[in-house]
């Protein structure tokens, strides 16, 4: 009995990805991308947008960005001194269209209470950027050099970076759903993270937890298509300049991926050009601004997850439609 549930569920997730990754990819529309480029910036005006790990690498260039985009954006963070500093390095530019909030994304009810806050304050969400996260530098400095095994592996580590990388994610995405379903342009940008550190040894709980993650990209923007919220995830590809990749960890940071990359397929994703666009993943690290937005995407672009792998369940009465 318990082994046919198994069996069922371990089904349902296999037929997360239904759709063929052609039916993901609208086609190039040659006229439109050309004209915009690499590095083109999408009018966010009277949009907002929710970055979780604010404070971090990622999310103060994410932050930047759409402020420059002229979003009003809400960054959430679990560090409050991180946000204090954000807010420094935006004081008297867009303070105004600025605003923090110290959320722990590990618990639904915070991520609720700063949810309706930011709809309050700002009008709505159109636009949510699960980028926070927890790398294994929490748990050892130098863990690429010295890589964590089962070990060092205590199951409060395993349940906290779980906790914020697999369920932080799917709190915010519960506690934004209403407000996406009410915008215009609704757009939910995951960072996960590359295939290599999912399955990687001894990279463990943060590759499981992200590998999670994607999974639940793919069938969110499978759900949410129709009504019209668009689900992409963005990742750098490999490791990048930010405190996550701590100074001890061996690599000369002019080698890392800049955080800035992971904001031109967000941008573009979030202008008009992306609608329509759902379940597909860009690998950001590969994105150059200055080529065309046809040939970052020929570069970049793939679906999300391993729906290959999905296609052809051993499934009574033949694969469901949906
Ligand atoms: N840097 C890399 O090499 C790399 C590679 C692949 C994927 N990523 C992913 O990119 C995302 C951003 O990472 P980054 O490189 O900017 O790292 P970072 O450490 O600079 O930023 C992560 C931010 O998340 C915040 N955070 C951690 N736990 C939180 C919680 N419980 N609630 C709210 N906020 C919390 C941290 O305080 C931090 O500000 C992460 O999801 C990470 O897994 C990073």
């Amino acid at each position: 009995m318990a082994a046919a549930r198994a069996i069922s569920t371990l089904m349902d997730a296999v037929e997360i990805v239904k759709k063929p990754p052609s039916r993901l990819r609208p086609p190039y529309n040659p006229g439109k991308d050309e004209q915009a480029g690499g590095m083109m910036m999408a009018d966010m005006s009277g949009k907002v947008v929710i970055v979780t790990g604010g404070a971090g690498g990622f999310g103060r260039a994410f932050t930047k960005a759409f402020l420059d985009a002229g979003a009003k954006v809400a960054a959430l963070d679990v560090t409050e001194e991180g946000l204090a500093s954000l807010r420094d390095e935006h004081r008297g530019v867009n303070e105004d269209r600025l605003m923090t909030e110290k959320v722990d994304i590990a618990d639904f009810a915070s991520c609720q209470a700063a949810v309706d806050r930011v709809a309050e304050r700002f009008g709505g969400v159109t636009v949510l950027i699960n980028n926070a996260g927890l790398g294994m530098g929490s748990v050892k400095e130098n863990h690429h050099i010295e890589l964590i095994g089962i070990d060092e592996v205590t199951p409060e580590i395993w349940n906290h970076m779980v906790g914020v990388n697999l369920t932080g994610p799917w709190n915010m995405t519960k506690a934004s759903i209403g407000y996406l379903r009410e915008a215009e342009r609704a757009r939910i940008i995951n960072v996960t993270t590359s295939f290599f550190t999912m399955l990687r040894g001894k990279f463990q709980p943060y590759g499981p937890s992200k590998s999670g993650f994607e999974a639940m990209s793919a069938s969110h923007s499978a759900e949410f298509e129709e009504e019209g919220i668009m689900v992409n995830v963005v990742v750098p590809g490999g490791p990048a300049d930010t405190p996550m990749v701590p100074d001890g960890a061996g690599f000369d940071r002019a080698d890392l991926v800049q955080p800035a990359n992971m904001t031109y397929p967000a941008l573009w994703l979030c202008s008009e050009e992306g609608d329509g666009m759902t379940g597909n993943r860009y690998i950001a690290g590969r994105w150059d601004k200055e080529k065309s937005i046809a040939e970052n995407r020929e570069a970049t672009e793939a679906p999300i997850g391993w729906p290959d792998l999905a296609g052809d369940p051993v499934w009574p009465g033949g694969k469901p439609d949906a």
